[in-house]
């Protein structure tokens, strides 16, 4: 039997309680989200050209290059565009490969548009092609280069065939020379239907986790393997065009496989991160660099006496999403087309770093924010893992300084989480409260096929996050990580959604950050067995919570045990009615998981429930999620 207390309010759960983490890791930016179909469009890759082939420059019939594209650089802050010369016009092609390929449907519209500049009229037509696997024309259309100058054309492709591996072809007529830059192409459909827009599908499944903050851009990449290349967020704002593409500090090879094809094109950039977050209904909690590089690679310091830009690229941040139109920032988020406010709360300095260094630098960060911006919650870091020395330094330290809000990482075995549960149980209530930023259970250690989203994992997360709820008083967020991977592409495992060109689905893990995050409730209650809260004995673990706008008391129980277990809820202080309903997430095996053949073989089930005088009985599945929902009158 197991006791919940509904006469007295634990504390309020915040909002913010169950939240994403994004990251541009495993192609989850370009090549994912953003719907952006071009790899390398403006070619400003490190090799100018990577992303397009040339497969018949050699085939004419004199054996004399048909064609061939040339990258010129106009200087080192003016960008690449591509000069094509065509000689005759026997076939020469320009073919774009895509994020490994296209993901084009039948019927589906798809915008396409370029910059193209046409000395001497030479091009009299630029012919457009989607084509499959097997070189079938899939969908085509034409521009007219008319002018000489610099012009943007436009033109639509309907896609005849539905195709994962699609490419984009240009074939050339007249002969002669023309200029290209900025070729794009984006499905109609995207979410919300915005230009420069993102994958709706991926949106959608962001959506409907109903999540309380949005944390962005990273992880790693907010660091960079050397400052020079963090992520410095002004240059991912105003015209599309002129966001410098950037290689991204996840093009290595990182236990799986290289991905040196992996850059960052800034389409996806910070206003887009605000509109996002916006759109789902989620905080945006942006993390900057603090002017330390990855401490996993070079570990480069900003000296402290040069910190100032750093600390201005912070301050500038909090005026570009809540400044007047009249200021500065604010203007230039007006420009795009949000004149008002995006109500920024909470600012991160730095993404994982630890040591003296860190507590430095942040010092210093806090004095500037608070300064000028006394009410936004700054979230300070503790380092990679969630024991240990640098851990505990970090936490010591944050403590002295009252930090308002420490990002823990915890990336641990199954056993570790469901030994964990009690974790917050004896964390200092006055002291610093708890972003749970980035946790993930692994399957097995390291990034790699065999570290999967399996049920064992997303259910000891469960039973884990029973006592993130449990410790509402202390933990005000948390977010699984990483949060999307493209199959073809990736760098790092598990992760919560995984996609491809065309389709995407949540694993195991997704559906029960989901299942918290629109449980959450409004209030906290005690739930105990014989006086204890429930943290895995005979493999339970339990939290309740109350929500005064359904109107209902909501109890979470996991049964990590092979075996079904009979229990019976005793709860007080609340009139109960007579509807309930249970929401169940389970799988009899282990190791199951969700895949794209079968993307939906766990997910939650809903059943009514009987509310009963007395006690709740209920039976708990082996290796099941149970969300008990009883309406109180
Ligand atoms: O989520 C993947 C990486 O894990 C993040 O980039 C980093 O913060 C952590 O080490």
């Amino acid at each position: 039997t197991l006791e919940v207390d509904a006469s007295k309010t634990i504390t309020k759960i915040q909002p913010t309680m169950f939240g994403l983490f994004f990251e541009d890791i495993n192609f989850a930016a370009d090549g994912g989200l953003y719907a952006e179909m071009i790899k390398n469009r403006s070619f400003e890759f490190d090799k100018p050209l990577m992303g397009w082939e040339q497969p018949n420059t050699k085939r004419s019939s004199m054996n004399k290059e048909s064609g061939s594209a040339t990258p010129i650089n106009l200087s080192a802050t003016n960008t690449n565009f591509c000069r094509v010369e065509i000689n005759n016009d026997k076939g020469y092609a320009l073919i774009n490969e895509g994020f490994r390929g296209m993901g084009v449907k039948k019927d589906a519209k798809y915008n396409l548009s370029l910059k193209a500049a046409n000395p001497n009229g030479a091009i009299k037509k630029i012919i457009v092609q989607l084509i499959d696997k097997d070189q079938k024309v899939i969908g085509e259309t034409s521009i007219v280069p008319k002018s000489e100058q610099w012009t943007n054309y436009k033109a639509q492709i309907i896609g005849t065939q539905t195709e994962a591996k699609a490419k984009l072809k240009l074939t050339f007529e007249g002969t002669g020379t023309i200029d290209l830059d900025m070729i794009s192409l984006f499905p109609e459909d995207t979410w919300k239907g915005r230009k420069n827009g993102l994958r709706k599908d991926l949106v959608q499944l962001l959506y409907d986790v109903k999540p309380g903050f949005l944390r962005f851009p990273g992880g790693c990449i907010v660091e960079g393997r050397t400052l020079s290349d963090r992520y410095q967020w002004k240059k991912s704002v105003g015209n599309v065009e002129e966001r410098k593409t950037m290689m991204n500090r996840w093009n290595v090879e990182f236990n799986h496989k290289q991905t040196p094809d992996y850059f960052q094109s800034f389409g996806l950039g910070f206003y887009e991160y605000f509109q996002l977050s916006e759109d789902i209904g989620a905080e945006p909690l942006p993390i900057l660099s603090c002017g330390m590089a990855c401490q996993y690679n070079t570990g480069e310091l900003a000296p402290m006496d040069e910190l100032d830009p750093y600390i201005q690229d912070a301050l500038d941040l909090i005026e570009f999403a809540n400044g007047a139109v009249t200021t500065t920032w604010g203007k230039i988020r007006s420009d795009m087309g949000h004149p008002k406010p995006f109500n920024l709360k909470y600012i991160g300095v730095g993404n994982e770093q630890w040591g003296p260094d860190y507590i430095d630098r942040y010092k210093v960060f806090e004095k500037a924010i608070k300064a000028k911006y006394p009410n936004i919650i700054i979230v300070s870091g503790s380092g990679p893992s969630p024991k240990g020395e640098h851990f505990d330094y970090a936490m010591a330290e944050l403590k002295k300084l009252n930090a308002e809000l420490v990002d823990e990482h915890y990336y641990e075995s199954p056993k570790w989480f469901r030994e964990n549960a009690g974790r917050y149980d004896n964390y200092d209530r006055k002291g610093p409260k708890i972003f749970a930023g980035e946790y993930a259970a692994q399957s097995v250690s390291g990034a790699n096929p065999n570290n999967r989203n399996n049920w064992e994992c997303a259910f000891s997360e469960a039973a884990f996050m029973t006592g993130l709820e449990r410790n509402a008083e202390v933990v005000q967020l948390s977010s699984y990580a990483p949060l999307m991977a493209h199959e073809d592409a990736w760098q790092w495992t598990p992760d919560m959604i995984w996609f491809n060109n065309l389709e995407s689905y949540g694993s195991a893990n997704y559906y029960v950050q989901q299942l918290f995050s629109t449980n959450k409730g409004t209030d906290l209650l005690n739930i105990t067995k014989d006086g204890k809260a429930l943290i895995g004995q005979n493999d339970l673990y339990a939290s309740a919570v109350k929500d005064i706008h359904s109107k209902e008391i909501i109890v979470k129980l996991v049964n990590t045990a092979a075996s079904s277990q009979e229990v019976s809820i005793d709860l007080k202080g609340a009139k109960l009615g007579s509807k309930g309903s249970i929401i169940r997430l389970s799988s009899s095996n282990t190791q199951d998981e969700n895949t794209f053949a079968d993307p939906k073989k766990i997910t939650p089930k809903q059943s009514e429930y009987k509310i009963t005088k007395g006690k709740q009985d209920l039976d708990l599945p082996a290796y099941s999620i149970t969300v008990l929902k009883l309406k109180i009158n």
